[in-house]
C-alpha cells in the first residue's frame, strides 16, 4: 500500500524546490493538490519549452502524481475555497517569495486557527536574518551556502554545480520536516510550522567543507592535492578541483577517447587498502614497498605525480573497461556518465529510477523517478497534470460544493 495514502497536502509550490518536496510525497501515496492561478498557473509550465504551447519538461518532470486546481487566492470567493482546503488537508506547503501567504491574508496564526492539525511547510531563500526578505534561485543558494566557494580549481572562480542542491536539495530537506512533523502529530494530535531555508540546506550539504574549515587552524589540508604541491594554504576552506573530500584521495582521469569525447573520464581513487592492486595494474609494482610510497601519509606529497601515472594506464582503456579491470581488485571507481548514457541506462529503467511517461499533450518523455524505493510501497509515476485539469473534482469530490456554487465560483474569476 502506498505509505502516505491518506495524507493530503495543500501544495502551493512553483518553480523548483517546492515542487520537489511536494513531488516526493506524491510518489510515496499522499493526494497532493496544486494550486494555480487561474490562466497562469506555475511559471514553469511556459519556461524552456521544447514545444510550443505544451507544458515544458522542466514542469512536467517536477509535478507527476499531482492534482491541479486553479484558484485566485486574493479574490473573496477564492479565499473561501481556501480556507475550505486548509480545513480539509494535512499539510500547506508553499515557497511564495518571503511574506506572500501574510499578504493573502493567511499568517501561520491565522492557519492554525483554521486547522490546528495542519502543519504548515515553507521553503524560503534565507532563514531569519539580515537577509530573510530576499527572493532566492538555485545559484543564488549554492553561492550563499558555502557549495561555489568550494567548488572549482583553486587558481578558478568559484562554480555553480549542475547538481540542484539549492532548490532541489531543499525541496529534500523539507519533505524530511513535513513526514517528520506528520509522525509527531501521531502522539501531539498538533500540527506544527516546518521552515528550510535553501542556505541552509546547501550548507548542510557542504557540512564536510566546514570541517576543512576548522581542520584549517590545526595545520595544512595535507590529503588536498594543493598541499603536496607546495602552495600554502589561506584563511578558508579552498577549491580542491576532484579532489576527494574524504581521507582517500582520487582524482578524474582521462580515458581512452578523451580526446574527442568530453565524458571520457574516470574517477579514481586510491584506497590505501588496495595500493598494491593500484601499482600492479599500472604497471608500477616497486612503487608498493618502495620508501616514499609504501604508505598513505608518505604518498600524499607526491598524489598528483601519482596520477598522472595511473591516468597513463586510464588513458589506454575506455571508462567501461578501467571499471571493469578495477572492481574485481576493489579499487573505487566511476565512469564520469553523460545524460545521454544514463538515460539509456537498463538497469535505471528496471528499478523505476528513470521511467518514460506518456503526456497528452507532449506525447512520451522520459522522467527520473522515485530514485528512493520502498519495499511494501512502490511509487508508480503518473504524468503531471494539466492547468486546472482536477478543478471541478477537487471542488465538487473533496470540497463537497454543489454545481451552483462551482459555477458561482467560476463566474466570479475565482477558480
Ligand atoms: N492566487 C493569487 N495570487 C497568487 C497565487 C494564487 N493562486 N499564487 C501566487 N500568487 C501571488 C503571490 O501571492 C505573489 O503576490 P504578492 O507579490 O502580491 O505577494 C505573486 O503571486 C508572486 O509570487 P512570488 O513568490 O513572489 O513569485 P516570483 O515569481 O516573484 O518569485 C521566487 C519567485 C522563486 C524567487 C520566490 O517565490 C521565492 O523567493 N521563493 C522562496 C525561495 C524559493 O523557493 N526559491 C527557489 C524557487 S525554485
Amino acid at each position: 500500500m502506498e505509505a502516505l495514502k491518506g495524507i493530503k497536502i495543500l501544495d502551493m509550490t512553483h518553480v523548483q524546490s517546492g515542487p520537489t518536496c511536494t513531488q516526493l510525497l506524491a510518489w510515496f501515496g499522499a493526494d497532493v493538490i496544486k494550486v494555480e492561478r487561474p490562466g497562469v498557473g506555475d511559471a514553469t509550465r511556459g519556461q524552456l519549452r521544447d514545444i510550443p504551447d505544451v507544458d515544458s519538461l522542466y514542469f512536467t518532470m517536477l509535478n507527476h502524481n499531482k492534482r491541479s486546481v486553479t484558484l485566485n487566492t486574493k479574490k473573496d470567493e477564492g479565499k473561501a475555497i481556501f480556507i475550505k482546503l486548509i480545513e480539509t488537508c494535512d499539510v500547506l506547503v508553499e515557497n511564495f517569495a518571503p511574506g506572500a501567504l501574510d499578504r493573502m491574508g493567511f499568517s501561520w496564526e491565522r492557519i492554525q486557527e483554521i486547522n490546528p492539525r495542519i502543519i504548515y511547510a515553507s521553503i524560503k531563500g534565507f532563514g531569519p536574518g539580515p537577509y530573510e526578505d530576499c527572493k532566492v534561485y538555485e545559484n543564488v543558494a549554492q553561492c550563499t551556502g558555502g557549495s561555489a566557494s568550494t567548488t572549482g580549481f583553486r587558481d578558478g572562480p568559484p562554480l555553480v554545480t549542475g547538481a540542484q542542491i539549492g532548490d532541489s536539495g531543499t525541496g529534500l530537506h523539507l519533505a524530511f520536516g513535513i513526514v517528520t512533523a506528520l509522525f509527531h502529530r501521531t502522539t501531539s494530535g498538533k500540527g506544527q510550522r516546518v521552515t528550510a531555508a535553501m542556505q541552509d540546506g546547501v550548507l548542510n550539504l557542504c557540512r564536510v567543507k566546514l570541517r576543512d574549515q576548522q581542520r584549517l587552524a590545526h595545520g595544512p589540508l595535507n590529503e588536498y592535492s594543493q598541499a603536496g604541491q607546495g602552495i600554502p594554504f589561506g584563511e578558508a576552506t579552498p577549491r580542491a578541483g576532484n579532489d576527494s573530500g574524504g581521507g582517500q584521495p582520487g582524482w578524474i582521469l582521462k580515458c581512452k577517447g578523451w580526446e574527442n569525447d568530453p565524458d571520457a573520464y574516470v574517477y579514481f581513487i586510491t584506497q590505501a587498502a588496495v595500493w598494491g592492486n593500484v601499482c600492479d595494474i599500472i604497471g608500477k609494482p616497486e612503487w608498493k614497498e618502495a620508501p616514499g610510497y609504501a604508505t598513505p601519509a608518505e604518498r600524499l606529497d607526491k598524489i598528483s605525480a601519482i596520477f598522472d601515472a595511473i591516468e597513463e594506464w586510464t588513458k589506454t582503456k575506455d571508462k567501461f573497461e578501467v571499471m571493469e579491470i578495477c572492481n574485481p581488485l576493489n579499487i573505487p571507481c566511476g565512469p564520469i556518465l553523460s545524460m545521454k548514457e544514463l538515460s539509456e541506462q537498463q538497469s535505471l529503467r528496471d528499478t523505476g529510477t528513470i521511467v518514460e511517461v506518456d503526456h497528452p499533450e507532449r506525447g512520451k518523455y522520459l522522467s527520473v523517478g522515485n530514485p528512493v524505493k520502498l519495499s511494501d510501497s512502490p511509487s508508480d509515476v503518473k504524468r503531471s497534470p494539466l492547468l486546472g485539469e482536477h478543478t471541478d473534482e477537487i471542488l465538487g469530490e473533496v470540497l463537497g460544493l454543489s454545481t451552483e456554487e462551482i459555477k458561482a465560483a467560476k463566474s466570479a474569476g475565482a477558480v
